[in-house]
C-alpha cells in the first residue's frame, strides 16, 4: 500500500481548513494510507516513509511560514538523495498573494529532486465553498495517482 503524508502549518484557520479539504479528498482512494502531520510534528522518517507528500503553509511577509521552513530545514540534508522524483503538491493561504510562499517552496523542494505534480493551490481572501472543492479534488487526484502508480 502507497503512503501519502500531508505535512502542514497553520497559523490560524485558513491553511488548516484546506488541509482538511485535501485529506478528505485524499481519503475517498482506498488503496493509499493518507497520514497529515503539522510541520512541528513531522521529521524525516514521515518524509522517507511517504511515496506522495502534499505540503500546505501560509504566506508570511513573502515567504513561506517559519514552521515550513523549519520543518523543510530538519528533513533537507537526511532526506536528500533518498527522495528523487516522489510526487509532490503544495497548497497556500494568502491574504492578497501567495506566490512568494510557493516560490520558496518549490526552491527546496526542488533541491530535494521532488516532483511537482500538480500546479500550487493558493487561497487568497474568504475561503470559499470553490476553493475547498479544489483542494479536495487535488487531495483526490494525487491519491489517485499514487494507487494506480501513475506517479
Ligand atoms: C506575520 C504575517 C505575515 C503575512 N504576510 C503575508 C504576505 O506576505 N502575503 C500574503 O498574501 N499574506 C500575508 N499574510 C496573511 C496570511 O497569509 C493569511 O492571513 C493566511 O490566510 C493565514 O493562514 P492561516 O489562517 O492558515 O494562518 C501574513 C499574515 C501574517 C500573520
Amino acid at each position: 500500500m502507497k503512503t501519502l503524508l500531508i505535512v502542514y502549518h497553520t497559523g490560524g484557520v485558513k491553511t488548516a481548513r484546506m488541509a482538511e479539504a485535501v485529506e478528505s479528498g485524499a481519503r475517498t482512494e482506498a488503496g493509499v494510507k493518507v497520514i497529515v502531520k503539522r510541520c512541528a510534528e513531522a521529521g524525516p522518517a514521515d518524509v522517507l516513509a511517504a511515496d506522495g507528500l502534499i505540503l500546505g503553509t501560509p504566506e508570511n511577509f513573502g515567504y513561506m511560514s517559519g514552521m515550513m521552513k523549519d520543518f523543510l530545514e530538519r528533513v533537507f540534508y537526511p532526506c536528500e538523495g533518498k527522495v528523487n522524483g516522489r510526487p509532490y503538491a503544495l497548497f497556500v493561504g494568502a491574504g492578497l498573494d501567495g506566490s512568494g510562499a510557493v516560490n520558496s517552496v518549490e526552491r527546496i523542494v526542488t533541491g530535494l529532486r521532488l516532483e511537482k505534480r500538480a500546479e500550487a493551490l493558493i487561497c487568497v481572501r474568504e475561503l470559499s465553498p470553490e476553493m475547498l472543492a479544489k483542494c479536495e479534488e487535488l487531495g483526490a487526484a494525487f491519491d489517485t495517482g499514487l494507487a494506480m502508480g501513475v506517479f
